[in-house]
């Protein structure tokens, strides 16, 4: 009997969710994001990573290649960032001593000159961010390896986060062939990192990235626990 209501219950509290999904204005936007919240799988979970990783709050950073040059992008379009910057203006962090310190290669202009540890409280100032979970991890774009293009595949963005000479050049990240270290690394990542975290958080008149932080740590986990399957293609 208890376990009749129980099915009951979750059946109509799973419908009730759906007519509330359906009814809510967001609701054009059917997208991997419901599709994995409604039936959660390990390949499910990938097609929402992949929504979050090419929207433009995060692949802005990890920019593009045109022409050679390795730039990030602004705005939902993705546009080239203004004032020609490019990875030149990149600064390059270390890890010492379990912090992030900046080596002193530093260009005349770098990211750091305008982007702080907080966003801009006018619409057009520079975005920031920082915490305490990985200090010293300010904002700077990943090396050229890890950069998002419009049209990145879900098997390609897939096989680079599982391929150790492409997914860090700060520390050893692990892949396919070495799960414990990429489990360890990537969950620690996406937890604590604050530039993803700013994807939810990206200030104003930004949209941020689909779902929610935490929605996303949890699928990073449900995905490598269910043995990282890349989709095919
Ligand atoms: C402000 C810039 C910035 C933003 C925004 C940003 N990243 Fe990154 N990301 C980086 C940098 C820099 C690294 C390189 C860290 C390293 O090498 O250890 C990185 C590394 C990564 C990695 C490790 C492996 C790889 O191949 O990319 C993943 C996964 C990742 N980012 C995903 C995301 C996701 C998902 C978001 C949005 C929720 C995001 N990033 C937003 C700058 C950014
Ligand atoms: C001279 C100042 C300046 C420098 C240097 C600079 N930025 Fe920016 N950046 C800005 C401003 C201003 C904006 C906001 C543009 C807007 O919202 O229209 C911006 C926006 C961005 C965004 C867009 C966020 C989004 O999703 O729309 C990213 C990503 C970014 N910068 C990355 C970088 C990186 C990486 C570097 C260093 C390689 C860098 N910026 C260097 C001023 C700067």
């Amino acid at each position: 009997m208890v376990t009749t209501m129980k099915a009951l219950t979750s059946v109509s509290l799973n419908s009730l969710f759906l007519a509330v999904v359906a009814l809510a204005p967001q609701h054009a936007r059917a997208d991997a994001y419901s599709d994995y919240m409604a039936s959660p799988s390990a390949a499910g979970a990938f097609q929402y990573l992949y929504q979050v990783a090419t929207h433009p709050r995060c692949a802005n950073c990890h920019g593009v290649v045109e022409d050679g040059i390795h730039r990030p992008t602004v705005g939902d379009q993705r546009i080239p960032h203004p004032m020609n910057i490019t990875s030149l203006n990149n600064i390059r962090l270390i890890a010492q001593d379990g912090k992030f310190v900046m080596a002193d290669n530093l260009q005349p202009v770098n990211c750091r000159s305008c982007h702080r540890d907080e966003n801009g409280t006018e619409a057009g100032m520079p975005p920031g961010a920082a915490n305490d979970l990985m200090p010293g991890f300010v904002w700077h774009m990943p090396p050229v390896t890890m950069v998002i293009e419009q049209d990145i595949t879900p098997a390609e963005l897939c096989n680079n986060w599982l391929d150790p000479a492409k997914n860090s050049f700060l520390a050893m990240r692990g892949g396919r062939s070495d799960m414990a270290t990429f489990k360890k690394e990537f969950e620690h990542h996406v937890q604590d990192d604050p530039l993803v975290r700013w994807s939810w958080d990206p200030g104003l008149n930004r949209i941020p990235a689909p779902g929610s932080h935490q929605d996303f740590a949890q699928a990073m986990t449900l995905w490598i626990d269910g043995g990282a399957p890349c989709p095919a293609g």
